[in-house]
């Protein structure tokens, strides 16, 4: 059975809490999720996904993480094409340029952002934020 996969880099919590309301709304929806930390994704088994969240914090300067996510997104933009991708991830001071790189290199990759641009999270997520992961969750089930 097809499933969602949420790929995620944390350093803090913030970012994998967001990972976890997206989990909530796929389960929601009655389809199967798996919840994956990025040291641990395998990119081959990716690549046979539809549909796939990825998350990251805004690192570095407005960056993703470098040693981990970087290299992981580096193997991605070869295999994610066609594919619909949720974009998440949690910032601190900056102005979210990083997620609106990461969206333009999604498309660049010839792959769909879904909602047109990815979640990006002040800090821990509120409840506020967590209803609109989770929706994200349901919606991405929605395209499996
Ligand atoms: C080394 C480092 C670099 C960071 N660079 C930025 C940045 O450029 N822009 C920004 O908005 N936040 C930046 N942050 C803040 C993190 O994005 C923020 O603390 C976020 O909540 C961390 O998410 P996490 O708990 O999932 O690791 C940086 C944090 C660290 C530790």
């Amino acid at each position: 059975m097809s499933k969602v996969s949420i790929v995620y880099w944390s350093g803090t919590g913030n970012t994998e809490a967001m990972a976890y309301y997206i989990a909530e709304g796929v389960k929601e929806a009655g389809s199967e999720v798996e919840l994956i930390t990025a040291d641990m994704a395998n990119v081959s088994s990716l690549s046979e996904e539809k549909v796939v969240a990825l998350g990251c914090p805004s690192m570095g300067v407005e960056v993703l993480e470098e040693s981990v996510m970087e290299p992981l997104m580096c193997d991605l933009d070869g295999v994610i094409g066609g594919k619909q991708i949720g974009l998440f991830g949690s910032y601190g001071w900056g102005n979210q340029e990083w997620m609106r790189d990461w969206e333009d290199r999604i498309l660049a990759d010839g792959a769909t952002v879904v909602n047109g641009e990815g979640i990006a999270v002040n800090g821990a997520p509120g409840e506020n934020d967590a209803e609109e992961l989770k929706a994200l969750g349901r919606t991405l089930a929605g395209l499996l």
